[in-house]
């Protein structure tokens, strides 16, 4: 599937889903606020509706969020009712200097990614590992989610006509260290993710850059 074919999914999910979509955070964001100790800002990839960054956001952190799909960009800044949060269309493969603006001033930041690195191809994810690894202040954390190779089976609410990259947890980890941070958390499984009647398998990891 092209790049454009990627994003012209995205665009349709967002734009049909302006009224309907759910606005409430995800357990994952729930999860991650609770190790945000002493970050000058979070910068979330793949923010789709906005739904997680706002939620960092009303809770007071500077935020940049970043979006491949134009409509989903158009959700948040329609919706957006906070002025520390700023959305960027951009793919992760463009995003460096947004990333190095963001990063001016501050001594610690987090990088937020749910459902985004099963959402790349393999080259974009390393290639935003190793920005990563380039581009943060040492100390600081980044939160990722992703489908792993052990959910590609089971039934999906928002079917399978879309990209999907199913991770494996092991070399998901091994990749996050090897662009030069450190794993402090990980765990493979159920009932992380749940959604009506899915319950994606899926890996977590918090990791902290050297
Ligand atoms: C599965 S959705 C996850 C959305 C949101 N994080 C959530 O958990 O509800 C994946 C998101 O990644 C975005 N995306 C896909 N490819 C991207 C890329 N190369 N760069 C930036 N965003 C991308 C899509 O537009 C979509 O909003």
């Amino acid at each position: 599937m092209s790049l454009l074919e990627k994003s012209s999914y995205w665009d349709s999910f967002y734009s049909a889903r302006k009224k309907g979509a759910p606005a409430y955070p995800s357990q994952f964001a729930a999860f991650v606020i609770n190790e945000l100790s002493e970050v000058d800002g979070v910068i979330e990839f793949g923010c789709g509706n906005g739904r997680d960054s706002e939620f960092f956001a009303a809770n007071g952190f500077e935020l940049l969020a970043l979006d491949a799909s134009t409509e989903a960009i158009a959700l948040c800044r329609s919706r957006s009712a906070h002025a520390c949060a700023r959305y960027v269309h951009s793919t992760a493969g463009n995003a460096r200097d947004a990333i190095e603006g963001f990063l001016e001033g501050k001594r610690k930041v987090a990088v937020y990614a749910r459902f985004f690195l099963h959402a790349i191809d393999e080259v974009e994810a390393a290639a935003l590992l190793d920005l990563l690894g380039l581009l943060l202040p040492a100390g600081s954390l980044v939160f990722f989610e992703y489908r792993t190779v052990n959910d590609a089976d089971q039934d999906k609410t928002f079917g399978t006509d879309h990209y999907r990259r199913y991770l494996e947890h092991a070399s998901a980890l091994a990749s996050i260290e090897r662009a030069g941070f450190r794993i402090v958390y990980q765990i493979e499984g159920h009932g992380l993710a749940k959604f009506r009647d899915e319950d994606a398998k899926v890996g977590r990891c918090v990791a902290q850059k050297n």
